[in-house]
């Protein structure tokens, strides 16, 4: 029980990067690395007390700073998600994000908080908080920017994920965590039931931006309010889950089920909550070949991820819910990744 903190590796400049081992009466294990503020494992028991890694990562800081590195358990920012053209205004100026996505900004852009050396600092029993400040105008923002996130891992098996930001100067902000789950440790993830908490998503256009129309997921292939294997209706969804659910919240900002997932074989469970209005349904589309921990090959749709986060695009979509932080406001939003069995 408890946190240990022990050497990672080097980033390709250099710099030392730590791993943060988080555990629990339970026998759960976290790791999580100050690069990127990355989780890098989670050992979880199934039904019978056998515990397996359940979400993608590599083995050294080599695959994380890899071109083929698809955010692996990062956290993304400023802007998680895309923007548009990368383009937005706040208070009638125009900023322009790198294009670093087809025609679109993803994910913060080319060097994004995935990428950064993030502090890290223990503090209590089983967390360790990873904070950075990110200058006026990097990657096109605006606004001085302080996140911190905080990690910890609860006798609940709840990993809680609490981020909080300030700026000098009105911004937009949207983080997400990247984690990559399978909860049978490997293989597909088509067997997998997902219940998603969601009567409505946001419809993209091909270029994968939203509309502005929240459709009803009732009859469609998008419907996971009770719960359904993964691989059911998968190849009806274009080229598989990469959508925004509406999270049916009862009041903004509560701390809401996102999604539900049982694997049936191992009986391992996972639940997501958010204080977010939306979760990202990632279905592993574009994995291919990458060569993973301990020699695991990940191959498409052998991930999924649940990224909790602001609908994509909302700083370009008025009626979205805002994605604006003044100076003198504090950002905060919650995260819980819950893992369980089910007999
Ligand atoms: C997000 C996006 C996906 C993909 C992955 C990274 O989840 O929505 O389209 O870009 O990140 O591969």
């Amino acid at each position: 029980m408890g946190i240990e903190k022990q050497p990672f590796g080097k980033t390709s400049a250099g710099q030392n990067v730590d791993v943060f081992i988080l555990a629990n009466g339970n026998g759960v294990k976290v790791k999580i690395i100050n690069h990127g503020a990355t989780i890098v494992s989670v050992e979880a028991p199934d039904r019978a007390g056998n515990f397996a890694d359940v979400v993608l990562g590599f083995d050294d800081m080599a695959g994380y700073q890899s071109a083929g590195n698809p955010y692996f358990g990062a956290t993304c920012g400023r802007y998680a998600n895309r923007i548009a053209k990368g383009r937005f205004s706040v208070d009638g100026v125009e900023y322009q994000l790198a294009i670093n996505n087809g025609v679109n900004a993803l994910h913060g852009g080319l060097l994004g908080f995935d990428k950064k050396l993030w502090d890290a600092e223990i503090v209590g029993e089983n967390a360790v908080k990873m904070s950075l400040t990110s200058p006026d105008g990097e990657e096109g923002y605006p606004g001085t920017l302080t996140v911190v996130v905080l990690f910890s891992l609860t006798d609940a098996n709840e990993l809680r994920i609490e981020y909080t930001a300030r700026t000098d100067r009105k911004t937009i902000l949207n983080l997400t965590n990247h984690s990559y789950f399978n909860l049978a440790g490997g293989g597909t993830h088509y067997d997998h039931l997902m219940m998603i908490n969601a009567d409505r998503y946001t419809v993209v256009d091909d270029t994968a931006i939203p509309t502005g129309e929240l459709r009803a997921v009732a009859g469609t292939e998008m419907d996971f309010r009770s719960p359904t294997p993964l691989g059911k209706n998968i190849d009806r969804a274009g080229a598989g889950y990469d959508h925004n659910y509406c999270i049916n919240q009862s009041a903004a900002g509560e701390l809401t089920l996102a999604a539900k997932v049982l694997d049936p074989a191992s009986g391992r469970t996972l639940e997501c909550w958010t204080t977010a209005p939306g979760v990202q349904l990632y279905a592993g589309n574009f994995l291919d070949n990458v060569k993973g921990k301990g020699g695991a090959v990940y191959n498409w749709r052998e991930g999924f991820c649940l990224e909790t986060q602001h609908y994509p695009d909302s700083p370009n979509q008025p009626d979205f819910p805002s994605t604006e932080l003044a100076s003198g406001e504090t950002y905060t939003q919650t995260c819980i990744y819950t893992f369980g069995v089910a007999q």
